[in-house]
C-alpha cells in the first residue's frame, strides 16, 4: 500500500502563484492545467522523508542563498526547469562536479526519482525545487546569478489552442536572460517538429541572448545530455528529429 502523510514537497492549497510581470511580453498561461499528480512509493515516500529536507524545498518567496544551499562558495550554478524523472539530470551532474545543478519540476514523482537517484549515486552537486520553473526563477533566483538554464524536452502543447501554455514565450526567455550572467547559456532540447519551429521564429527576439545555434563547440559548459530520455526515446522511435538550441547572454544593450 502507498502512504503519503508527509506534508513535506507538497505545494500550498488554491490557486497557484502566478506572476503579474506587466512587460507587454508573451508568458505560458497554464489556467486551469492540474499537471500530473502521483503518489510515491513506500520506499520513495521514506527516502523523500528522509532527504529531501536537505536535498530539495517548494517554491516560496524566498531568494534561495544558493551558496549555503549547496554548502560551498563560488561556484557555477545551472538551473534545469522541467526535469521530469531526472535521468538526463544524474547523468549530466558527476560530469560537472564543479558546477551546481537546481532541478526544478512540479511533478513530485519525477522528484523523488531523482532524489532517489541522487541519493544512491551520492551525487553531491543536485538539489531540487518543487514549483513552476516561471516562478521559481522569478522569485527565488537572484538577477544575474546563473551560469546556465536547461530546458529539456518541454511539454509541447501540440493543439493550436494550447500553444499559449508552450514555455518557450517571448517573456519566459526575457526572464532567463535577466537571471543568466552575461556569458550565461540556455540549452533548449525538443523532439517536436511543431514546437521546434515555434522555437525556430522566437530565436532572435531577446535582445540580451545572442543565438548561437547547434552544436557551438566553444560553448562553455557541458551540452551533452548523455543520455535518451523517455520523451526522446518515444521520438525517436517515431523518427522524430531532436533539435537543440543555444544561447549566450550578452551584456546589457545600450540605453
Ligand atoms: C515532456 S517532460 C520532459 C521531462 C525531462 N526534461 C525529459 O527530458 O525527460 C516535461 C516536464 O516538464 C514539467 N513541467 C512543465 N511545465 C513546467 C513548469 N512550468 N515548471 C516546472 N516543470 C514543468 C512537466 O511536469 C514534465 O515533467
Amino acid at each position: 500500500m502507498t502512504t503519503n502523510t508527509s506534508p513535506l514537497g507538497e505545494l500550498p492549497d488554491g490557486r497557484p502563484l502566478q506572476t503579474e510581470f506587466n512587460d507587454g511580453l508573451d508568458y505560458p498561461r497554464l489556467g486551469t492545467v492540474s499537471f500530473r499528480r502521483g503518489t510515491l512509493t513506500d520506499n520513495q515516500q521514506a527516502l523523500f522523508d528522509e532527504h529531501w529536507p536537505r536535498l530539495g524545498t517548494v517554491l516560496n518567496d524566498a531568494p534561495l542563498d544558493i551558496d549555503e544551499w549547496f554548502g560551498r562558495s563560488g561556484h557555477p550554478t545551472i538551473v534545469e526547469i522541467g526535469s521530469g524523472t531526472g535521468t538526463s539530470t544524474a547523468a549530466m551532474a558527476p560530469l560537472e562536479a564543479d558546477t551546481n545543478i537546481i532541478a526544478v519540476e512540479l511533478y513530485k514523482p519525477g522528484l523523488a526519482k531523482l532524489l532517489g537517484s541522487v541519493v544512491r549515486s551520492e551525487i553531491e552537486n543536485v538539489r531540487m525545487v518543487r514549483g513552476d520553473g516561471i516562478e521559481v526563477l522569478a522569485r527565488m533566483i537572484p538577477d544575474s546569478s546563473l551560469d546556465g538554464v536547461r530546458i529539456f524536452f518541454p511539454d509541447p502543447w501540440p493543439k493550436a489552442r494550447h500553444h499559449k501554455r508552450r514555455i518557450i514565450q517571448s517573456g519566459p526567455l526575457r526572464l532567463i536572460a535577466r537571471k543568466l550572467k552575461p556569458g550565461g547559456v540556455l540549452h533548449v532540447a525538443t523532439d517536436h517538429a511543431d514546437y521546434a519551429e515555434w522555437i525556430d521564429e522566437l530565436v532572435n527576439v531577446e535582445e540580451l541572448l545572442t543565438y548561437r545555434g547547434w552544436p557551438w563547440p566553444e560553448c562553455p559548459q557541458l551540452t551533452d545530455r548523455q543520455v535518451i530520455t523517455k520523451f526522446e526515446g518515444k521520438g525517436l522511435n517515431k523518427d522524430h528529429v531532436i533539435k537543440e538550441y543555444l544561447w549566450e547572454r550578452t551584456d546589457a544593450p545600450n540605453p
